[in-house]
């Protein structure tokens, strides 16, 4: 055989055609020096420090191999007491490389070929993609940008055919920063009941919410495959802690099973030191995270109205708010000239059409830096 053939007449399996980094990391990756970051949505809150100690103690100490697949037992345990309306026993939790591989792993085990997915739009473009590796059709309902993106139960309704296999809510939103009511999710279990489709609940900022805590969808629709982690609520991005927990065994079998095949286990220090994550000094450092998030949110926004005269949405958890650039022009060419001026925003468009004409705000920063990057932001737009 010619090599040189069967190399020029190579083409990537249709799943992987056409995906591309988001425009999250396209824009962050194009940063210039000094830039102000108002792009990714990683905590600037250094990690706690008994959580590090821990972990260099453990790494020091002890010997750390593989762990059995779906995670060391304790710490399973843990995270299935996160739900005791679930009454989960510690087989409905997999531990997993943060929660981004229990989202590609849930996506694979509930989708087929041709089925639809319904999306939320905005929301985090991971969800098209996973939809499309596991070779699905992503099927958007708004969240209209008109009500602050708040969720629609008609327009929800209005998606569901017999092709849908699976629908994703996110509370707190990436990049909304909305919650979820219980109302909603009562209305989603209702408009679900008796289909099958089964519900994926990304909950990874759960743990970061400014009034009531977040309901999770799991306590009103039994077929719901809850995504969760420690990434975002102790700062600890780069440890790679994250679960899918789900109460129908089939389900969570499966998950298990390909969380095997690609990871094997997530770091063996990493999940050891998660044991403290549900301390006492870890629920402070919780609660420490919502009160400086809640602060800087309310802070940026404020500072948005008085010095760019542009609305935001109020965030109610995650670190997230949408400006209203559609007085200015297009949210990507408005993201552009921010970005020339050394301030790293996010085009709307990358999390769906409903948020074109908006800029996605993280505000992982101090008071000082939003303050310098507004003042940027100021210089290049007006
Ligand atoms: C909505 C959402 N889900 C999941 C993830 C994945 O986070 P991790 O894999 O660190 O748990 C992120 C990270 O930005 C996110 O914003």
């Amino acid at each position: 055989m010619d090599a040189t053939v069967e190399k020029a007449t190579f083409q990537l399996p249709r799943r992987m055609r056409g995906l591309q980094p988001t425009l999250i990391r396209q824009f962050f990756e194009r940063a210039l020096p000094d830039s102000i970051n108002f792009g990714l949505g990683e905590p600037d809150l250094p990690t706690p420090q008994f959580l590090r100690d821990e972990a260099a103690r453990i790494a020091r100490d002890e010997q750390n191999g593989y762990t059995s697949h779906p995670g060391i037992p304790a710490l399973r345990t843990k995270i299935a007491e996160q739900y005791p309306h679930l009454n989960l026993p510690m087989t409905g939790v997999v531990v997993t490389c943060g929660s981004q591989e229990a989202m590609t792993d849930a996506f694979m085990c509930c989708i087929d070929e041709g089925d639809d997915v319904l999306l939320p739009d905005p929301s985090f473009p991971a969800y098209d993609a996973c939809t499309r590796i596991a070779q699905g059709n992503p099927v958007y309902y708004r969240m209209p940008a008109d009500t602050e993106f708040a969720f629609d139960i008609e327009e929800f309704r209005s998606k569901i055919t017999p092709k849908t296999k699976a629908a994703v809510v996110i509370s707190p939103s990436n990049p909304t920063g909305k919650i979820m009511t219980a109302n909603d999710y009562r209305q989603i279990a209702e408009a679900l009941d008796g289909t099958g489709i089964w519900l994926l609940s990304d909950e990874i900022y759960s743990d970061l919410y400014f009034g009531e805590r977040p309901h999770s969808a799991s306590e009103f629709y039994e077929r719901t495959i809850i995504i969760s982690g420690l990434s975002k609520s102790l700062s600890m991005t780069g440890w790679r802690l994250g679960w899918a927990a789900c109460a129908d065994p089939e389900m969570i079998n499966a998950i298990q099973v390909l969380h095997g095949f690609t990871t094997v286990c997530t770091s063996t220090i990493t999940q050891k030191a998660s044991l403290l994550a549900w301390s006492e000094e870890a629920e402070a450092a919780k609660q420490y995270a919502r009160e400086v998030y809640a602060q800087r949110g309310k802070f940026l926004v404020d500072l948005f109205a008085t010095e760019l005269g542009l609305k935001a949405t109020s965030p109610e958890g995650a670190f997230y708010t949408m400006l209203d650039v559609r007085s200015i022009g297009d949210d990507l060419e408005v993201a552009e000239k921010c970005l020339q001026n050394h301030v790293v925003t996010v085009p709307g468009v990358a999390f769906g059409q409903e948020a074109k004409g908006f800029l996605r705000i993280s505000f992982c920063n101090t008071e000082e830096k939003m303050t310098e990057g507004v003042r940027r932001m100021k210089e290049s737009l007006l």
